[in-house]
């Protein structure tokens, strides 16, 4: 066929290497603007999106019609010259030579004009084509690459926990049921327990994987399926603790700030903001941050758990994430070493995001002393049955030993500037929404 892309195959990203020589790309047409003596078709790819300009008297008849007939989110090929334009959205444009269509688009539902958030939601699948999500999607990619290399270049070894398992970690009330042949069984909540039993056999250890909590929360930080980072390591305090999440969530950010330039300014995110965040990062303990939030107000008191608005205020005194410390025994988890000083708190800590993004990290040292744990799970009702192996890890070498759980979502809608925790994975999982 005539007016065909016969030369090399490139990515839009990787134009500015190509100034000047003929080049194909493969991709959809975003965007196309017409008049009756040229088309300008907005391309995309993947990696970027180009002006592609087809002129009529430059072009055979042929070109010129096939150009005409792409709608939105046509598939197609298209081979051009390509020219620096610093005018153009990406800094090159094509000037077109051949174009293949791979296939016309029926009338794409989702326009250039506003949607509303439950349609886009329910179109989630083609949503995502949009620059704007794969900036997010990006984002995310580069997220976890800054998690896996940092710990990876730390001495720690990805340990992967079980999804299916016989009890709970956390709250018991957000249990996802499910059946295990005849027994009952539950979607993970939390790897912690498993990666204690991995840190005894590898020292430091972390997993990355989907956790599940069957939250009636409907607030723009809860997903119902989301992803969490779980560090576990051995002889490690914490106050060590707190110095590798600081450090952790430091370097992401810098990972970040350093590869994702275009995807951040196509969020609109002010990245002055995130350049402040590396560093330590503040603490306050949970009793000067009682004692602040009646200072300013809030109806709160010692042994209270932070909402929302306590956690935003709390934060927002800071440009850096801020580490809440040591939280009443009472209103944590059954796992967390108290502080041997004074055993009405505990040797935890939650990290809160900056600008109102709430909790990031939540991490504590352990319980250790097998007589302890014992004790706790006398008090919290726990069935001995299903965690009697959890209990053996302090019975067989046990050592002091802390981790942390960091929700990779919630990391990105800080990142990003996200206004709600949805856009921040590819397919939420909201209380409203297993589809599409
Ligand atoms: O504070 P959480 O519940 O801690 C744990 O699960 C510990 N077992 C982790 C550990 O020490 N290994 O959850 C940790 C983090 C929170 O700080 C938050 O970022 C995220 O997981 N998270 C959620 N993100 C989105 N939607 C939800 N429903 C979330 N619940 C927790
Ligand atoms: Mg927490």
């Amino acid at each position: 066929m005539e007016g065909t892309c016969v030369a090399q195959v490139v990515n839009i990203g990787q134009l500015h290497q190509h100034v000047g020589s003929s080049v194909t790309i493969e991709g959809w047409l975003y965007n196309k603007r017409s008049s009756g003596k040229i088309h300008f078709l907005q391309v995309r790819d993947g990696t970027g999106l180009v002006q592609c300009v087809v002129v009529k008297s430059a072009v055979t008849p042929e070109i010129f019609e096939r150009s005409g007939l792409l709608t939105q989110e046509s598939s197609c090929r298209v081979s051009g010259l390509v020219r620096q334009d610093d005018r153009a959205p990406g800094g090159y444009e094509l000037d077109v030579e051949g174009i293949e269509i791979v296939q016309i688009a029926q009338e794409y539902p989702i326009t250039h004009k506003e949607h509303g958030v439950d349609f886009l939601m329910d179109h989630r699948h083609l949503w995502l084509r949009v620059p704007r999500q794969r900036a997010i999607m990006r984002v995310r990619a580069e997220v976890q690459r800054a998690i896996f290399d940092f710990l990876d270049n730390r001495g720690f070894t990805r340990v992967d926990p079980p999804i299916l398992t016989p009890s709970s970690c956390e709250d018991t009330t957000e249990l996802f049921q499910t059946k295990y042949f005849d027994e009952e069984a539950y979607l993970t909540q939390s790897g912690q327990m498993y990666m204690e039993a991995a840190a005894m056999s590898l020292g430091r250890v972390y997993s990355f994987g989907p956790c599940f909590r069957a939250e009636k929360s409907k607030t723009r930080r809860h997903l119902i399926e989301f992803w969490m980072v779980e560090p576990e390591m051995a002889y490690v305090d914490h106050d060590e603790n707190l110095r590798i999440q600081e450090q952790l969530v430091s370097h992401v950010v810098e990972h970040v700030l350093h590869h994702c330039e275009a995807e951040l300014h196509t969020l609109g995110r002010d990245v002055e903001k995130l350049a402040k965040v590396p560093g330590s990062f503040p603490r306050m303990s949970y009793d000067d941050a009682i004692a602040w939030l009646r200072k300013n107000g809030f109806d709160i008191e010692w042994g209270d758990d932070f909402g929302a608005p306590h956690e935003t205020a709390l934060a927002g005194q800071y440009d850096q994430p801020l580490f809440i410390e040591r939280y009443p025994t009472k209103i944590k988890a059954f796992y967390m070493q108290p502080d041997p000083l004074r055993p009405e708190v505990v040797l935890c800590a939650d990290m809160l995001a900056p600008e109102g993004y709430g909790e990031i990290v939540g991490g504590s040292q352990r319980i250790a002393d097998y007589e302890l744990l014992n004790a706790r799970f006398e008090e919290h009702h726990l069935p001995r049955d299903t965690y009697a192996w959890y209990l053996d890890l302090r019975r067989y070498g046990s050592v002091p030993h802390s981790g942390f759980g960091l929700g990779l979502e919630r990391t990105i809608a800080w990142i990003c500037g996200l206004e709600h925790i949805r856009e921040a994975i590819a397919f939420p999982r909201t209380l409203y929404r297993l589809y599409p």
